[in-house]
């Protein structure tokens, strides 16, 4: 079944989970996509997972972009939604339309998701008006760790969580399709989840969320330079892929690769006709 922005409210209505996950390229989206995951976010956790920065703020339009219409060739029903890096769109609603579009036209984005609340109210309204799905996403927003002095749980007090909630609500107002919470209480998420008719996407944010995401190298254990508390490492993929990889070095400094099957035969009367 295709998945659409339409899935995405029908499963809201219905009481379904929604599933997403991140993918940076062709190979991984074709596997996510056989998992039958709704949604694919090529995030601007690449910065980091892909590209090992520090944090997201280095990530250029040109990354998003190139990543975007790779992982778009290895799909075919699930949603595509593309990050809007840092100061694509914080520097104006003209410029935050035409990179919105940049992502749909060059990197074949279904949907963008950009990160603020009441701020970037204006934008979500404009790109909308664009024909293009936003996706919101509000909590503890990377793009602003400069400003939150790290990556923290957000909205724990009153006027926090207030500020959030209303956030939610003004985001939803503003025409987006769904909205990612990131590192929130879970009794918080639970509350926000039930204000807005759109769907809530959690990273750490508890179970009470409408769907969820996680970044896959974290899901996998891939990644070794954080380990947030939010992450289930559903897999120890790191570590096989790490043995592997020694396995390989080994058998090559021994000789046992590569064996006979894994080499190309030629006819004998042929090699003894050089000279
Ligand atoms: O960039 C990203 O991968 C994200 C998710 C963590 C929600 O924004």
């Amino acid at each position: 079944m295709k998945n659409t922005v339409v899935t995405f409210k029908e499963a809201k209505a219905k009481g379904e989970k929604l599933t997403m996950l991140t993918a940076y390229d062709y190979t991984t989206a074709k596997l996510i996509e056989e998992a039958g995951i709704n949604a694919i976010l090529v995030g601007d956790s690449l910065g980091m997972v892909m590209l090992g920065y520090e944090d997201t703020l280095s990530v250029t339009m040109e990354d998003m972009i190139h990543h975007s219409a790779a992982v778009s060739r290895g799909l075919k029903n699930t949603l595509l939604i593309t990050d809007m890096p840092f100061m694509s769109y914080q520097t104006s609603v003209y410029d935050a339309v035409v990179n919105a579009g940049r992502l749909v036209k060059e990197g074949h984005a279904q949907a963008v998701k950009l990160e603020g609340g009441k701020e970037v109210c204006e934008h979500i309204r404009a790109i909308v008006k664009a024909s293009i799905p936003v996706c919101g996403h509000i909590g503890l927003t990377p793009q602003s760790v400069n400003a939150f002095g790290g990556f923290k749980v957000q909205g724990k007090g009153v006027e926090a969580a207030q500020r959030l909630l209303d956030e939610a609500r003004a985001i939803e107002e503003a025409g987006a399709f769904a909205v990612v919470l990131e590192c929130v209480p879970k009794a918080l998420a639970d509350k926000i989840t039930q204000s807005v008719s759109i769907p809530t996407i959690g990273i750490g944010a508890g179970a009470g969320c409408d769907g969820q995401v996680l970044v896959y190298q974290d899901m996998l254990a891939m990644y070794q330079d954080m380990a947030p508390k939010f992450v289930k490492q559903f897999a120890q993929v790191g570590k096989q892929m790490t043995a592997a990889f020694a396995d390989y070095k080994k058998e090559v400094s021994d000789g046992t690769f590569p064996a006979m099957e894994h080499s190309f035969k030629m006819d004998e009367e042929i090699l003894g006709r050089l000279y």
